[in-house]
């Protein structure tokens, strides 16, 4: 089944350009400019309805829900919250009319969401599902959903499923937006960006030896920082986790501009930094972050558009990914992530798909 890659992770990084062209065939129509949603079909009046969205999950569907966060509120303008399932259960949550929560796991059994779903339907929610395992517990015990169909996930990590929850998260704020606010010129343009994805993420897969060789120079070290703004905050937490989960590197993600509070402190000579600095509208900042950690001796490891040709000045190494809109920059942005940690455990020896102490479904609360 692994074919010629040595690992599964490896194998599910690869797999995804098919995982996402699937998860969007017969969704996202660009040649009519909209996307369908058959799953959500019959509750398309109460998602236009909603007045607010709750995104849960937990570790990297976690991650893809605060991505979420961003593209439902720049997209479809609609007050969102992301939140990590475990937390919400217990926090006494406000659930008010007109609330969706919609539950985003690989594999549809992680306890902690499966409790936080039945937490907010008690109290009224209506409740949706990004699931990738078909006819799971959590899949069965939401009102409507959008499938991943990003194919069996069999590494700890979870790569191939992360995207597809993107894509799908996507797919949502643009039926939700185009109903309410979005024009069809926006519309086509996000529609159009999601359909060159796959193809992209090929190019994106090209820099795997590359980024091996990054992965070389710093593997010896025990402490990375990763860093992003905007839709790549996310990123940058998706991009530690990875690291910490299957290179047992101890790696911390945050936003860029939160380094000054506190955790500039750790950065001392020949730390790796890993910054996404793709162009947008935040990229001047991120640049000057990157001189205030450069200027203390932070390695800087940069995630860069193609043709940026003033990165280089700034960064010890510079990873180069395809242009495109924002909203989509991390579907392509997390992909040389991924590679990082997966070629950083390899070359420290680590069981790349079954770390130490972690199963691929975490059913225990
Ligand atoms: O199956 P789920 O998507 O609900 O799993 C959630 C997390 O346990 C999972 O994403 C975990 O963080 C991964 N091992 C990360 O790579």
């Amino acid at each position: 089944e692994l074919g010629d890659y040595e690992h599964y992770m490896l194998k599910e990084i690869f797999e995804q350009p098919n995982a996402l062209r699937n998860c969007l065939r017969g969704r996202a129509e660009q040649r009519e400019g909209r996307i369908v949603l058959g799953g959500l079909a019959d509750h398309a009046r109460d998602l236009v309805k909603a007045r607010r969205f709750i995104l849960t999950g937990q570790g990297t569907a976690w991650h893809a829900a605060l991505v979420g966060d961003y593209l439902m509120e720049d997209l479809a303008k609609v007050v969102t919250e992301a939140t990590y399932a475990s937390e919400f259960r217990y926090r006494n949550p406000i659930v008010e009319e007109g609330t969706v929560v919609v539950a985003i796991s690989q594999s549809g059994e992680t306890a902690d969401t499966l409790a936080a779903l039945r937490e907010a339907k008690e109290r009224g929610a209506m409740a949706l599902g990004l699931i990738n395992v078909v006819g799971s517990t959590i899949a069965r015990e939401t009102d409507a959903g959008i499938y991943l169909h990003a194919g069996p996930e069999i590494g700890v990590a979870s790569t191939k499923a992360f995207t597809c929850q993107l894509a799908a998260l996507t797919m949502l704020s643009v039926y939700v937006g185009r109903k309410k606010f979005m024009g069809q010129g926006q519309t086509q343009e996000v529609i159009d960006a999601l359909c060159a994805v796959p193809d992209q993420l090929d190019v994106v897969l090209k820099t795997s030896e590359q980024v091996r060789d990054i992965a070389a120079k710093f593997v010896d070290r025990e402490n990375w920082l990763f860093l992003g703004r905007g839709y790549h905050y996310p990123v940058a937490l998706e991009g530690a986790l990875k690291l910490k989960e299957i290179s047992y590197i101890h790696a911390e993600g945050m936003p860029a501009a939160e380094i000054k509070h506190g955790p500039i402190a750790l950065i001392n000579d020949g730390m790796p930094v890993v910054f996404i600095a793709t162009q947008g509208l935040q990229y001047d900042k991120v640049i000057s972050n990157i001189e205030v950690v450069r200027a203390r001796g932070g390695k800087i490891i940069a995630v860069a558009t193609e043709g940026d040709t003033n990165i280089g000045r700034y960064s010890d190494d510079v990873i180069y990914i395809p242009h495109t809109i924002e909203p989509i920059q991390p579907l392509l942005s997390v992909v040389p992530l991924q590679l990082m940690a997966y070629h950083a455990a390899v070359l420290r020896g680590c069981n790349v798909d079954k770390p130490r102490n972690l199963a691929k479904s975490v059913t225990v609360e």
